[in-house]
């Protein structure tokens, strides 16, 4: 069983958060985060959406704020596991970049790098390949979920080794707290097995371990469902992009899936597409779902998803707005990545060496 720990997060001091994030109106966790190596990533296959911001972006920023170590990972090798061709690579990760630094991610303080850019990481994954078997990789539910959905004739190597290729993400940097969704929790308990087995195998000569086990932080915001009333993601068409613009986002919520029931309430279970909006606007005014559909009330499908455009617009404002002029200077964003890289090579060729030594290899 994997241990999770609580993704409330408390408002650190210093400095206020820029309008439009989290005021971090949560309560306390036992453990200082502050204390704590983080490690998260993305794919740069397309814009990030709603669905990114209220389940991981926030958290980010609210670990950050409380002096964690941020480590952010653009896993552009991750790209090919279910694609034959990288599409439109650089466009899509300095847009990354964007997104980041727009929801408040400050990059004199999060080391944000680009897999293909720090070597030493990925030659990890040739140990850490030898601690797991065949069979552990083939029955990963992630890994066949993402083969179920893959377009793709045939399945590659990289797919079956990629949950082993994040552990060296996490690894590299001995992040010992991996803010994830449900849904990455099969590939964190390989990075966990894969440390378990290194330290087991390969040990200090006093005895002391290399890697810490990693944690899982589960965010608690419950799944944002899509405007097709299935789980929002960038490849199902069904997400409303940050980056949209306020006519789009009017637009992409009007086409929302509802149903023919003019009393609106708050009821996933038997309606998932009219309970996904409220909720989103329940997130964007940081007030109770139920509250916001009883204000509702009879006023139907079309009422709220005037509620609905009205507040994602108006909580996405200043974070569009410093998007927008971040924007402005691509090279900014390039010099972000390149700080970021020098950062994490020498972070991964410390540990890189580390692992040769103990290895006996040097
Ligand atoms: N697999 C993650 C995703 O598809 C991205 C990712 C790559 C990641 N490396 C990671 C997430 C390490 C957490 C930790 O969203």
């Amino acid at each position: 069983m994997t241990t999770t720990v609580s993704a409330a997060v408390p408002a650190a001091q210093g400095p206020a958060p820029a309008p439009g994030l989290d005021p971090d109106p949560d309560g306390s966790t036992g453990r200082d985060p502050g204390a704590h190596r983080v490690l998260t990533g993305d794919r740069p296959t397309g814009p990030l959406h709603l669905g990114h911001y209220f389940g991981t972006l926030r958290n980010r920023v609210r670990l950050q704020r409380r002096g964690a170590e941020m480590f952010v990972v653009i896993a552009d090798y991750q790209v090919i596991t279910d694609r034959d061709t990288a599409d439109r690579l650089g466009e899509h990760t300095e847009n990354l970049v964007l997104d980041y630094l727009a929801t408040g991610l400050d990059p004199e303080r999060a080391t944000i790098f680009a897999h293909s850019a720090v070597p030493a990481l990925n030659q990890l994954l040739l140990p850490f390949l030898s601690l797991v078997s065949v069979a552990e990789l083939s029955r990963n539910p992630t890994v066949k979920d993402e083969i179920a959905h893959s377009d793709q004739s045939a399945v590659n190597g990289l797919m079956f080794t990629y949950p082993v290729h994040q552990a060296a993400d996490i690894l590299f940097c001995k992040a010992d707290l991996v803010p994830v969704g449900q849904d990455q929790l099969p590939h964190l308990e390989v990075a966990r097995t894969v440390a378990r087995r290194f330290n087991e195998r390969y040990p200090h000569a006093d005895g002391s371990a290399v890697f810490p086990t990693p944690r899982p932080l589960l965010s608690d915001t419950p799944l944002l469902l899509g405007t097709d009333g299935g789980k929002m993601s960038k490849s199902r068409g069904n997400a409303v992009p940050l980056s949209a613009d306020e006519d789009t986002t009017a637009r992409l919520i009007k086409g929302a899936r509802t149903d023919a029931d003019r009393r609106i309430t708050y009821d996933p279970v038997t309606r998932p597409g009219v309970s996904g909006l409220v909720l989103l606007a329940a997130l964007c005014r940081d007030r109770a779902p139920e509250e916001i559909a009883e204000e509702i009330g009879d006023g139907g499908a079309a009422a709220l998803k005037r509620t609905v455009t009205e507040a994602v617009n108006e909580h996405l404002r200043p974070i569009r707005a410093r998007r927008a002029a971040l924007a402005a200077d691509r090279g900014h964003l390039r010099q972000v990545l390149r700080d970021g890289a020098e950062r994490a090579n020498a972070v991964a060729d410390a540990t890189l060496d580390e692992v040769r030594t103990v290895m006996g290899s040097v």
